[in-house]
C-alpha cells in the first residue's frame, strides 16, 4: 500500500515537472521566436532593438479632440484609439523600443519640451491610468518604453519658477538668474550679456516682479534651471526615480548641451566672422553656454540612478560637428555615461541629395565608427522631431537604401515615426504655422526653419484625416499625399517601403547583423556598399546606389576586397522591378543593374 502511493506520488511529480519543462519551454520559445534572437539574448535590449520615435501628438487621436493622444482601448472603448492601440503595428512593425516624446504636463509652448509638472500626464495626451496601461500594454508584447526627459528648463508655469520670481526658498536660485548690465536711454535693463537664444534672439527676459534678467536658451516661456542649485539636481533625481518605478526602460535626455553656462554673466560669447545676422544663434560662437564640464558629474549621477534598475537605457540629444566633444558623452569603461549620444552626422552632414554620395556616405559612417570610445556601441539617425523628413531632404527614391543603410550597419537605428512607410514633409502655411522656433523667423523665412512639416499625422489610411482622428480638424494639416501613402495601403501593396522596413527588421536579428563586423569594398560617388561578416555565420553585402539615374556597376572591379562573382539578392527597393534581380535570384557583381536610389541586400554564399 505504501509502496503503490510512493510510486503514485513519484508519477504525479514526473508529469508536474514535464509540464513545468513543456510551459517553460513554451513561454522562451514564443519570446525569443528565432535562433538569431536566442544568439542575441547576452545583449541588452537597447543594442538588438530598433527604437522607434512617437511623437504623441501626431500617432493617433483617440480623445477626439485632432491632437494625438496615448489612452488604449481599454480605458475608453472607442473605435479610435491613441498610440497604446498601435502596439500590434509597433510589434509587426518589428520595432523593440518606443520613445515617446513628451507626454507631461505642459503649457505646450513648444509642444510638450516646456513642463509645468513633471511628473502629470497633460490631459491632451490622457492621464496618469492611460500611461499605466500604455506601460502595461507594450510591455505585454515585449516593447520597450522611453521617456523623454527636459532637465534643461521647465515651462514659466511651473511651480518653481513661479516661487524663483518671488524668491520663495527653497526656488530662488532654482533658476538663472542675473542683474542688468545697465539701462539703455529709455530706461530699460540691459541683459548681462550677448547670448542668445537656439529660436533666435536674446537669451535673457527681464522679470518686472524679481528685478532681474532670467535666461532661457529656448524660448522665454522655457526658463533654464539652475543646475549649481544641489537641490535642481536632487529634484531631477527624484523625477528619474518616479518614473523608474513606475516600470519606463529608460531616458532620452532633451538639450544636454546647454544645462550648464559659465559662472561668469559678464563673459560675451565671441561672433561668428562674417554673419549678418545678430539675432541668428548660428552668429555666435557658444564657448559659455555649451558642453560645459560641469554636465558630465550630473549624468554621471543619471547614470548611476538607472543602474540601479537592470537593463535602462540613456541616450543623450547631443548636437555638435566636433567628434571629440560627441564621444565624450559616452563616457568610459571606468566612467560609464550615456548608452548613447544620438549620432546625427547622418542629418547634419548630408542635408540634401547633392551632399550625399557613395564617398560622404562612407565618410560620415566612419567619422562615428572610428571615433566610437573602446567598448561603445554606435546609433544611426536620419530623422526627428526638429528636421525635415529623410524622404524630402534627400529623395523619396533613397527611402529603402536608407533604411537598409540604417537597420543593417552595426549600431542600434533609430526610426522616426513615418520613416518606415516613407512619409514626405507636408506643406504648412504661415497662417497654420505653429511650431515657435518657425514663428520666430517670420513670415518670409519660417519654411527654412519651421519644424512642422515633419510633424504632421502619421497616415494610416486612406480615410478622413488619413485615419488619425474622427475629430473636424486636425492640430496640422495631413499631408495630402495621405490617399496613396499610408500604412493600409502599404500592407496591401505587393511591394512597399513598409514591407521593406518589415523584412530589414526581421533580417537585422540575424546573428551576423548583431555581432559581425562590417567593411566597405567598394566606394564611388555613385555606390556606397558594405559588408557584414561574422565567421561561420556567413556574410551580406549591401548595395546602395546614390545617384538620380539606373546604374550597372561592376563591384569586382572597384572593390578594395575579394568578392565572389555572383551573389544572392535578398531584398531590394520598391522601384526595382526587374525580372533579373528578383529575391532569391543569382546575380552577377560584375553587372550587377540598379534603379535611381536603389538599395539592394545579398548574401555572399562563398567565404572570401
Ligand atoms: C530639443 C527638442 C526640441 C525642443 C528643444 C527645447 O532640441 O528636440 O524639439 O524644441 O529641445 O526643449
Amino acid at each position: 500500500m505504501k509502496r503503490s502511493l510512493l510510486i503514485t506520488a513519484f508519477i504525479v511529480i514526473l508529469l508536474v515537472l514535464a509540464a513545468v519543462t513543456l510551459t517553460i519551454s513554451l513561454a522562451s520559445s514564443e519570446v525569443k521566436g528565432t535562433q538569431a534572437d536566442e544568439a542575441a539574448s547576452d545583449m541588452p535590449f537597447w543594442k538588438t532593438s530598433i527604437i522607434y520615435q512617437a511623437y504623441p501628438r501626431s500617432i493617433s487621436d483617440e480623445l477626439p479632440d485632432g491632437t494625438g493622444d496615448l489612452v488604449g482601448f481599454n480605458q475608453r472603448p472607442s473605435l479610435m484609439a491613441g498610440i497604446t492601440s498601435k502596439v500590434d503595428y509597433l510589434r509587426d512593425l518589428g520595432v523593440g523600443v518606443v520613445w515617446l516624446s513628451p507626454i507631461y504636463e505642459s503649457p505646450m509652448k513648444d509642444f510638450g519640451y516646456d513642463i509645468s509638472n513633471y511628473t502629470a500626464i497633460d490631459p491632451i495626451f490622457g492621464d496618469m491610468d492611460d500611461f499605466d496601461e500604455l506601460v502595461a500594454r507594450f510591455h505585454e508584447h515585449g516593447l520597450k518604453v522611453i521617456m523623454d526627459f527636459v532637465p534643461n528648463h521647465s515651462s514659466d508655469q511651473h511651480e518653481w519658477f513661479q516661487k524663483s520670481v518671488r524668491r520663495e526658498e527653497p526656488y530662488t536660485d532654482y533658476y538663472v538668474w542675473a542683474d542688468p548690465k545697465g539701462t539703455d536711454e529709455d530706461g530699460s535693463p540691459i541683459p548681462p550679456n550677448n547670448w542668445l537664444s537656439v529660436f533666435r534672439g536674446s537669451a535673457w527676459q527681464w522679470s518686472e516682479e524679481r528685478g532681474q534678467f532670467f535666461y532661457h536658451q529656448f524660448l522665454a516661456s522655457q526658463p533654464d534651471l539652475n543646475f549649481r542649485t544641489p537641490a535642481v539636481r536632487e529634484d531631477m533625481q527624484k523625477i528619474l526615480t518616479f518614473w523608474l518605478d513606475k516600470g519606463v526602460d529608460g531616458f532620452r535626455v532633451d538639450a544636454v548641451l546647454h544645462l550648464f553656462e559659465v559662472k561668469d554673466m559678464t563673459l560675451n560669447e565671441p561672433e561668428v566672422p562674417g554673419s549678418e545676422d545678430p539675432d541668428d544663434y548660428a552668429s555666435l560662437n557658444h564657448i559659455y553656454t555649451t558642453d560645459l564640464p560641469e554636465t558630465f558629474p550630473v549624468i554621471r549621477d543619471w547614470r548611476v540612478l538607472l543602474d540601479q534598475y537592470p537593463d535602462k537605457l540613456l541616450m543623450l540629444e547631443v548636437y555638435s560637428n566636433n567628434m571629440e566633444t560627441l564621444m565624450k558623452y559616452y563616457g568610459n569603461e571606468t566612467y560609464p555615461l550615456a548608452d548613447f549620444p544620438f549620432n546625427f552626422l547622418l542629418i547634419d552632414h548630408l542635408k540634401n541629395r547633392s551632399e550625399l554620395t557613395g564617398e560622404s556616405l562612407r565618410t560620415t559612417v566612419g567619422l562615428w565608427l572610428d571615433n566610437l570610445p573602446k567598448g561603445k556601441w554606435p546609433n544611426w539617425v536620419v530623422g526627428n522631431h526638429d528636421v525635415r523628413r529623410v524622404a524630402s531632404r534627400v529623395g523619396e527614391d533613397l527611402v529603402d537604401a536608407l533604411n537598409m543603410v540604417i537597420l543593417l550597419l552595426p549600431g542600434t537605428p533609430v526610426t522616426y515615426y513615418g520613416e518606415e512607410i516613407g512619409m514626405l514633409d507636408t506643406f504648412i502655411s504661415w497662417e497654420d504655422t505653429q511650431d515657435p522656433q518657425g514663428c520666430h523667423w517670420g513670415p518670409d523665412h519660417y519654411q527654412e526653419h519651421s519644424r512642422d512639416p515633419a510633424r504632421t499625422p502619421m497616415q494610416w489610411d486612406e480615410s478622413k484625416f488619413a485615419g488619425f482622428t474622427t475629430a473636424n480638424s486636425t492640430w496640422l494639416p495631413v499631408n495630402p499625399n495621405y490617399k496613396t501613402l499610408n500604412v493600409a495601403a502599404q500592407i496591401l501593396a505587393q511591394t512597399s517601403h513598409l514591407k521593406i522596413y518589415r523584412e530589414l527588421a526581421v533580417l537585422r536579428r540575424e546573428e551576423v547583423f548583431m555581432k559581425g563586423n562590417v567593411s566597405f569594398p567598394v566606394i564611388t560617388k555613385d555606390i556606397f556598399t558594405f559588408i557584414r561578416h561574422l565567421e561561420s555565420y556567413g556574410q551580406y553585402l549591401v548595395v546602395v546606389n546614390l545617384s538620380q539615374k539606373p546604374v550597372e556597376i561592376n563591384l569586382l572591379q572597384n572593390t578594395t576586397q575579394e568578392l565572389p562573382q555572383k551573389a544572392n539578392v535578398v531584398m531590394r527597393s520598391i522601384s526595382d522591378t526587374s525580372e533579373n534581380t528578383k529575391p532569391g535570384m543569382e546575380v552577377p557583381l560584375d553587372k550587377l543593374p540598379l534603379t535611381a536610389g536603389e538599395g539592394m541586400v545579398l548574401t555572399l554564399s562563398s567565404e572570401v
